[in-house]
């Protein structure tokens, strides 16, 4: 048998099948069924074992022959997902994009549609969800916590932020998958960083020194999965939670439009999800079982938590942002991360986030202090506000040309 390294990887189409050895520690072995996918059926190959060979294969190249930064230059205007491909891109990287930059066949207007439309009456929780849930629980997917720590994003992560703040904000908009909308070329930028991230993580000593976690290769399509997870489901998890009301055909929408997503970043189809039930089961196999603490996602998660300090608004302080951190996450993960109660905000959230959802959803408008919900009300404006400042640049996603100096 040949030996596996990152040639044969790439050469072999990456499926290395399930040797076990490429699994994270906790992961529980992988039998969720592409039955379950959206196209039905697939080879059922462990995820953990696949990476994006098309892709990394062209970027390894792009970086051998050291283009990654004229590329990202000519990259920077495309924007738009009916824009033609801007002129001067080398020839392999070109036929990549034209195949890489169209939506599927089982794309679905109608369902994009409804998508909208939950997006309109959920975006302010939305966006507290990607926050406090997706981003904060990034910290404790340890494959993830390490891959960004000890990447070129860990070293500036406000800049990080940003750039995932814009995948979720492009998510969001009502012409996102359509032609003068921007999701399908952020999807395909991040795909490329992602391939980045494959070609140069390896060569960080920190990787090499232990932190690859048996990992052959950094974000394999398993490791995609577990943080796609963090983020719609995850979203519908909270929803269910609070006791929000959610639209069947709504809800479809929302999901349609991360499934569009997790294709465009290069994930197989067989291993997107096709409803709410199978994305469930795969959750509770792949996102749940390896949640963990590491010193790496401690430290990313305490950077994250002095990210409002700097900024004129006075709700977003530190003990304000690890109480909210703690009532989304709970009490173990917040422990995880060493972040205490907050005197005031954790026993309020506690007591008062439930009725005050109600309230606000028209449900119930008796039984919460007026106060209060002003409290709930300015921390949500005061959000969106720092997250529509932080998109007022122009924000350009990039393939990373070094890992974190440090
Ligand atoms: C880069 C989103 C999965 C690690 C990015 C960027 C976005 C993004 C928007 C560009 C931001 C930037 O350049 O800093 C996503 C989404 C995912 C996903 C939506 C899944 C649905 C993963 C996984 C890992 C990972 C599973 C690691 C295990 C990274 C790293 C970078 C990156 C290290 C590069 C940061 C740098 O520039 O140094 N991702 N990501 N991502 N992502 Fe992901």
């Amino acid at each position: 048998m040949q030996p596996i390294n990152r040639r044969t990887v790439l050469k072999g189409g990456a499926v290395l099948g399930a040797t076990g050895a490429l699994t994270a520690a906790q992961a529980l072995p992988w039998t969720w069924s592409p039955a379950g996918s959206v196209p039905g059926s697939g080879t059922g190959a462990d995820p953990a074992g696949v990476w994006d060979p098309d892709c990394d294969q062209v970027i390894a190249d792009i970086a051998a022959r050291g283009d990654i930064g004229k590329v990202n230059g000519i990259l920077r205007s495309w924007t738009r997902n009916g824009q033609p491909l801007p002129t001067g891109l080398p020839t392999d990287l070109r036929d990549f994009l034209t195949q890489a930059r169209r939506l599927p066949s089982w794309a679905d207007h109608g369902k994009l549609a409804a998508a909208t439309r939950f997006n309109e009456k959920r975006g302010t929780y939305l966006g507290v969800i990607y926050g406090f849930v997706s981003g904060m629980m990034s910290t404790v997917i340890p494959r993830e916590a390490r891959a960004v720590y000890y990447s070129k994003g860990g070293h500036d992560l406000k800049d990080r932020i940003t750039k995932t703040a814009k995948l979720g904000y492009d998510i969001g908009t009502h012409n996102a998958f359509a032609p003068d909308g921007e999701m399908m070329i952020t999807c395909v930028k991040t795909r490329m960083a992602h391939s980045g991230v494959r070609y140069l993580l390896p060569k960080s000593p920190h990787w090499q020194n232990g932190a690859q976690d048996q990992e052959k290769l950094p974000i394999s399509q398993a490791d995609m999965m577990v943080t796609w997870h963090s983020l719609p489901t995850s979203a519908m998890r909270q929803f269910r939670k609070w006791g929000v009301p959610v639209d069947p055909a709504e809800s479809a929408g929302f999901l349609h439009s991360w499934q569009l997503s997790a294709h465009m970043l290069g994930i197989r189809d067989e291993y997107i999800p096709a409803n709410w039930t199978t994305a469930e089961s795969q959750a509770r196999q792949v996102l749940d079982p390896i949640l963990a603490p590491t010193p790496e996602g401690r430290k990313l998660a305490d950077m994250l938590l002095d990210l409002g300090n700097n900024l004129d608004l006075t709700i977003l302080s530190r003990g304000v942002l690890g109480a909210i951190t703690r009532y989304m996450l709970g009490d173990e993960i917040a422990g995880w991360l060493r972040i205490p109660r907050e005197p005031v905000w954790s026993p309020l959230l506690e007591t008062s986030w439930g009725p005050y959802v109600m309230v606000r959803e028209g449900l119930l408008d008796v039984g919460l202090p007026r106060q209060t919900y002003w409290l709930f009300d300015e921390f949500l404006r005061q959000f969106v506000l720092l997250y529509m400042a932080e998109l007022r640049m122009p924000i350009n996603i990039t393939i990373p040309e070094q890992n974190n100096p440090k």
